[in-house]
């Protein structure tokens, strides 16, 4: 049999340092775990931009759609932002989620025990904290039309449309139980049913849905006052399900929980594939941080925790996504903090090539 596939696109900005921290960790399991991967490169965004003059090549897009899983780093940077919106960088990976339809973006906000005192909210509020969210990532107001700017009335109007059909929710709504099942058995959907036709057919369908689970407890929220609980209890949570736009913004509010972008890793899984592997791509939540770009800076734990999803949700893999998991919080217990990371007075931040030297080393321990 073949060596499962990974397509690598490190994209722009901090994208490429700490992808090349998530390659080294690749290369352990390899030489280490007997699990090796077909590992191929590319570019995309502003990356892609620079060598084709789009933010992803069609070869791109087709290589994306024929591997096991694909690791994106990050895109975007102040020097893309004259651009004309059609070519922008995040106009590839909305292209990759798009044409590989990774309808269930799966973004874990989880607060290291070491971390607990970094969060912007007291200790005891997320100590602890371990919640999901689930994010509808191929449609609503993101991909809706019409869209668009256009004159009317002698004057310019903006125009976007928020549109969901029942099967866009009904399957991202299964993946949501499907998950609550394996974690606390509660689900919490969130959308504006008081304002929005396109949430009271979401809260239709997902109750429908929910019939086929009777074990896992659903409840429903309006999208503002989650936010509002997510700062003031965020450990109601356990599963929250909600849209493509409303997923983005919360998803921000629930990662800074746990004290840094710098942490967060995603899953964004469609349907299955032949060979049973859900299509996949995995990423950091946080962006390509032009601010720190090129000072070796940058945290690269979120994208090796992606890398650890990949393990977990495309291969199957996890004993081995627990040993990567247990290596970060080894690391963090034992006080290496990069810049993001730094509470206190008297902690010399590492850098990205330190960090992710220091989780290799404590994967070697591990076995
Ligand atoms: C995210 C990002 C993207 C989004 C951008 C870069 C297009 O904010 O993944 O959360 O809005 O989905
Ligand atoms: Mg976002």
């Amino acid at each position: 049999m073949s060596n499962p596939s990974i397509l690598i696109l490190p994209g722009d900005g901090i994208g490429p340092e700490v992808m090349s921290e998530v390659k080294k960790i690749i290369t352990w399991f390899g030489d280490k775990r007997d699990l090796t991967f077909d590992v191929s490169e590319d570019l995309v965004g502003g990356a892609a931009h620079d060598a084709h003059g789009v933010p992803l090549h069609d070869d791109t897009m087709a290589k994306a759609q024929e591997v096991d899983a694909v690791l994106l780093g990050a895109v975007g940077g102040p020097a893309y932002d004259d651009l004309d919106f059609s070519v922008k960088p995040e106009r590839g990976l909305l292209r990759l989620r798009k044409e590989m339809d990774l309808f269930s973006n799966l973004r874990p906000a989880q607060c290291f025990d070491a971390l607990a005192d970094f969060s912007s909210l007291k200790k005891d509020i997320v100590a602890g904290l371990d919640i999901m969210i689930v994010r509808e990532l191929t449609s609503g107001v993101y991909f809706g039309e019409p869209r668009g700017i256009s004159e009317q009335n002698g004057e310019r109007v903006g125009i976007n449309t928020q549109r969901y059909t029942e099967s866009e929710i009904r399957r991202v709504a299964i993946s949501a139980f499907e998950l609550a099942k394996r974690r606390n058995n509660r689900v919490c959907s969130m959308e504006k049913a008081n304002v929005m036709e396109s949430g009271i057919l979401w809260r239709d369908v997902v109750t429908e849905v929910h019939k086929d689970y009777p074990e896992v407890e659903l409840s429903h929220m309006y999208a503002d006052n989650g936010a509002m609980q997510l700062v003031r209890a965020p450990k109601q949570f356990d599963v929250i399900l909600t849209d493509n736009l409303f997923g983005d913004i919360l998803s921000d509010c629930a990662a800074m929980l746990t004290g840094s972008l710098g942490m967060l890793p995603s899953a964004s899984l469609g349907a299955p594939m032949e060979n049973g592997r859900p299509k996949a791509m995995y990423e950091p939540v946080h962006g390509s941080a032009p601010d720190i770009t090129g000072q070796g800076k940058a945290n690269p734990i979120a994208c090796i925790l992606s890398f650890a999803m990949a393990l977990r949700y495309s291969f199957d893999q996890g004993v081995e996504a627990d040993r990567l998991e247990a290596a970060v919080e080894k690391v963090l217990a034992d006080g290496v903090r990069t810049g993001d990371l730094l509470a206190g007075e008297g902690v010399t931040p590492v850098s990205t090539t330190e960090m992710g030297a220091a989780i290799i080393a404590a994967l070697d321990a591990s076995v």
